[in-house]
């Protein structure tokens, strides 16, 4: 029988996005995929409930929860639509990291700005929005003291800023896989929106793993400094977009095609 993956997407990708890749490469297997479209219609199209798995990427908060019907009807998702809206939600996100014991910068919440400017107390602080979606704009300012103000509004993550060296390690997991790019930010120019090639050291490679797994996330991105006590995750995004990473298409139809394949067949050990 004919593998079936499908697509929940919250937005349409262009050619040169990961999903093109994955596409090419799930069909290549000769399995099927099959592309759907939730940006604001808010049911589920029918021909998913009958997938071996589906991909959730992208989709808004109530598209995520839509997207549980699937699972209440025994489709698997990946990730799951649970890990997936912890990882949007950074006080879940932060929560699920903390309790696991991984090292993340000091962190608190704030309901406003005056709260969140008393309580940094002058130290240097990084604010975020809590619902971190893609698409909403900037997301996090520096504040010295009360100066500035974020252009997004309450609440407020308001976090440590730990010194590094101005360099993001970009952890990319897929399954129990990872990969790495050193990219600048903010990035000035095209190659620093690029970002360099490496390969994770174990104790990356481990705290990636260690991340994904305290979220539940399969496929995801995890975004590391290296300050002056070690790494500390400073974010964690659920199925993002693998720039620069060589084969992750590849990779990712792979692990969706080998969780389909167990879906298919449940009883096979
Ligand atoms: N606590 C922090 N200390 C130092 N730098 C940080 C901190 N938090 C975020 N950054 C920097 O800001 C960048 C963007 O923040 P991030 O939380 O990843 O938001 P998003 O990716 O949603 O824009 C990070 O990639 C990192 O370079
Ligand atoms: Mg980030």
């Amino acid at each position: 029988m004919t593998i079936h993956v499908g697509f929940l997407l919250g937005r349409a990708s262009g050619p040169t996005s990961i999903m093109a890749d994955i596409l090419e490469a799930v069909r290549a297997q000769g399995a099927e995929a099959t592309l759907h479209l939730m940006p604001g219609d808010l049911s589920i199209p029918t021909e998913l409930f009958g997938a071996d798995v589906v991909a959730l990427r992208g989709l808004s908060l109530a598209a995520l929860e839509a997207a549980f019907a699937l699972e209440r009807a025994g489709v698997r998702c990946c990730n799951t639509a649970s890990s997936t809206m912890a990882a949007r939600d950074k006080r879940a996100a932060h929560g699920a990291l903390s309790s696991a014991g991984l090292p993340v910068p000091q962190t608190f919440f704030a309901e406003s700005w005056q709260e969140a400017a008393e309580r940094a107390g002058g130290r240097a602080a990084v604010v975020k929005a809590v619902d971190g979606s893609r698409g909403s704009g900037v997301f996090m300012t520096a504040v010295h003291g009360a100066q500035g103000r974020p252009s997004f509004p309450p609440p407020y993550l308001v976090q440590e800023r730990i010194d590094h060296d101005g360099f993001d390690r970009k952890l990319y997991v897929v399954g129990d896989g990872v990969a790495g790019i050193l990219r600048r930010w903010p990035p000035t120019s095209l190659r620093e929106k690029l970002g360099i090639r490496f390969d994770p050291a174990l104790h990356l490679r481990t705290l990636a793993l260690a991340a994904a797994q305290a979220l539940g996330l399969e496929v995801c991105g995890v975004d590391v400094v290296e300050g002056a006590s070690g790494p500390a995750i400073v974010d964690i995004n659920a199925f993002p977009g693998f720039k620069g990473v060589p084969r992750a298409g590849a990779s990712i139809a792979d692990h969706l095609l080998w969780v389909a394949q167990r879906e298919a067949q449940p009883c096979a050990s």
